[in-house]
C-alpha cells in the first residue's frame, strides 16, 4: 500500500461512493465516510448500507466492524479525496448540468484541504469542470495552488447497477489528472483494489470520455428507436428488419424500446450539449428522440383501446431498465404520468422492486397490459390466466419481448412498438407518398 494515503476521506456514499469506501477500507486504509443525508451515517454507523446492490451489505459490514471505515456529516483531514456526489441536470427543454452538489461538496472539502493531499473527482462532470472549476474552488478555499501544493484528478465511474462491486474492481479505469503527478498518485491509490487495466490522461480529456460513452449509447439507441418509428409508418416490424440487418458483420442496431432512463445515459449527453451547443445538433437530437418514445407508448395505448378516458391501465415494469431495481429518470414514470393525464386508472407492477399487490390481482378488471421493462420474471407469464382476469384483454409490448402467437392464441390483441405489419395499410401514407410522386415529376418536368 502506498503509505502517503493511509487516510481516505470519501466525499458521497451513494451507488459509486459506498463501493469505493468499503473496497478502499478493506485494502487496509482507513476511510472517512461523508455523507450530508442523516440516514446513510445512521446505518453506516451500524454497519448497515442503504443500497441494494450484491455483496455491498456484507462488505460494508466488515468494513465498519473492522474499524477501518467510519462516517461523518462533514470531510475530515486526510491524505486524499473522493468526490462522488450526484451531477443531475437541471432545466426542461435545454437542460443543463446541475453542479451544485460538487460545488458544496469540494467547498467542504478545501476547508481541511493541506499539502500534499490529492483530491479526485469521481462524479460525472462537463469537460473542464475539474480544471476550471474544482481546482479554483479548492485554491480559494484553502489557500494554496493546484499542481504545486496539492494533487488533482477526475476518475469517471462506468458502473453498473446490480454489478457494482464486481465493476468497480474489473472494469478498466480512466484516470486524467491535471498534471503526470497527480494521475500517477491516483493510480497508486486506485490499484491497490482495481484489477481492471487502468490508463492514465489528462482531466479533461477523462471528463470527455466518460460523456462520450453515455453519448454513444443514447444515440445508437435513439437510431434504433426513429427506425422503430420508421417501420411503424411503413408496415415493417422493427425486430425482424433488425434481425437481417445485424446480420451485416459490421452492423448492430440495439434494441428500440419506451426511452432512456437512469441516472447516465439520460443525463449525461446534456453536459456534452451544454459544454459545447453549436457542435452537438446530433446528441441533441438523439435526447428529442429518446424522450418522446414514452409518448409514443401512451399513444399506442390510445390507439389499441380506442381513448384512455376511464381505461384500466397495468403497467409491466418500473425500473429504468431489466435486472436493475433502480427507477431513477425512468421512462415509465412519464409512461405513468400522460396516462393518468389522459383519464386513465394505472395501477403498475414491477418484477425486481418488491410491491405489494401481486400482478394477477392487478390485472383484475384491466382493459390493458403494457409492457415496459423486459424483466426476464415477465418471460414465464402465462396469457391465458391473466386473460381470465381481465376485462378486455389489450396487450401493448415496448420491448419486442412477449411470444404474440401465445398472446394472441390467449385472446390478446397485441400490439408491439416498431411493429408496422399489426396495422392496416395507411391511407394517409397513401395520400403522402402519391403527394411525393407528384412534387417529384413536377421538379423532374422543371429541370428537363
Ligand atoms: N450510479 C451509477 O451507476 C453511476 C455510474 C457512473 C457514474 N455515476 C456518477 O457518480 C456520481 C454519483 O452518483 P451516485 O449514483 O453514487 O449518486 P447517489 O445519489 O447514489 O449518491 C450520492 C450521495 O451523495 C450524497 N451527497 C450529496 N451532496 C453531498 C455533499 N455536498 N456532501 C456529501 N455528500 C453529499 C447524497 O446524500 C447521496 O448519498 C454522479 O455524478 C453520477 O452521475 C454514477
Amino acid at each position: 500500500m502506498d503509505s502517503t494515503m493511509s487516510r481516505v476521506c470519501v466525499v458521497g456514499l451513494g451507488y459509486v461512493g459506498l463501493p469505493t469506501a468499503v473496497l478502499l477500507a478493506m485494502s487496509g486504509r482507513q476511510i472517512v465516510g461523508v455523507d450530508t443525508n442523516p440516514h446513510v451515517l445512521e446505518a453506516l454507523a451500524s454497519g448497515r448500507a442503504l443500497l441494494r446492490e450484491p455483496g455491498l451489505a456484507a462488505l460494508t459490514a466488515q468494513a465498519v466492524a473492522s474499524g477501518r471505515m467510519v462516517g461523518s456529516s462533514q470531510p475530515e483531514p486526510a491524505d486524499a479525496f473522493i468526490v462522488a456526489v450526484p451531477t443531475p441536470v437541471r432545466g426542461l427543454a435545454h437542460k443543463r448540468a446541475d453542479l451544485t452538489f460538487v460545488a458544496s461538496a469540494v467547498e467542504a472539502v478545501a476547508r481541511v484541504l493541506r499539502p500534499g493531499n490529492l483530491v479526485i473527482l469521481e462524479s460525472t462532470s462537463p469537460p473542464g469542470t475539474t480544471e476550471h472549476m474544482v481546482g479554483p474552488i479548492l485554491e480559494r478555499g484553502s489557500g494554496l495552488h493546484t499542481g504545486c501544493d496539492f494533487l488533482l484528478c477526475h476518475c469517471p465511474e462506468r458502473v453498473l447497477p446490480g454489478q457494482v462491486l464486481n465493476e468497480i474492481v474489473n472494469n478498466a479505469r480512466i484516470i486524467g489528472g491535471i498534471d503526470r503527478a497527480s494521475a500517477e498518485a491516483a493510480q497508486d491509490l486506485y490499484s491497490s483494489f482495481v484489477r481492471g487495466k487502468i490508463v492514465l490522461t489528462d482531466a479533461t480529456t477523462a471528463e470527455l470520455v466518460k460523456l462520450m460513452e453515455n453519448i454513444h449509447r443514447d444515440v445508437n439507441i435513439a437510431l434504433a428507436n426513429e427506425l422503430a418509428l420508421v417501420a411503424e409508418h411503413v408496415g415493417v416490424n422493427i425486430w425482424e428488419a433488425i434481425e437481417l440487418a445485424n446480420h451485416h458483420p459490421r452492423v448492430q442496431v440495439l434494441r428500440p424500446g419506451p426511452g432512456v432512463g437512469g441516472h447516465c445515459i439520460a443525463v449525461d449527453p446534456w453536459f456534452m450539449v451544454g459544454a459545447a451547443p453549436r457542435f452537438t445538433p446530433l446528441v441533441a437530437a438523439s435526447r428529442a428522440v429518446n424522450d418522446g418514445m414514452p409518448l409514443h407508448v401512451v399513444d399506442l395505448v390510445e390507439s389499441m383501446l380506442g381513448g384512455l378516458a376511464g381505461r384500466r391501465v397495468v403497467i409491466l415494469g418500473l425500473t429504468y431498465k431489466a435486472g436493475v431495481d433502480d427507477t431513477r429518470e425512468s421512462p415509465s414514470a412519464v409512461v405513468i404520468e400522460h396516462l393518468r393525464r389522459a383519464g386513465a386508472h394505472v395501477s403498475a407492477h414491477d418484477a425486481v422492486v418488491a410491491m405489494e399487490i401481486p400482478l394477477d390481482t392487478l390485472a383484475d378488471g384491466a382493459d390493458c397490459l403494457v409492457l415496459l421493462v423486459d424483466h426476464q420474471a415477465y418471460a414465464h407469464l402465462d396469457p391465458s390466466v391473466i386473460a381470465a382476469r381481465m376485462r378486455r384483454k389489450v396487450l401493448v409490448d415496448a420491448r419486442g419481448f412477449f411470444d404474440v402467437e401465445a398472446w394472441t392464441e390467449a385472446g390478446f390483441e397485441v400490439a408491439r412498438l416498431g411493429d408496422g405489419r399489426q396495422y392496416e395499410p395507411r391511407p394517409q401514407l397513401d395520400r403522402q407518398s402519391a403527394q411525393l410522386d407528384r412534387q417529384s415529376a413536377q421538379l423532374d418536368r422543371q429541370s428537363a
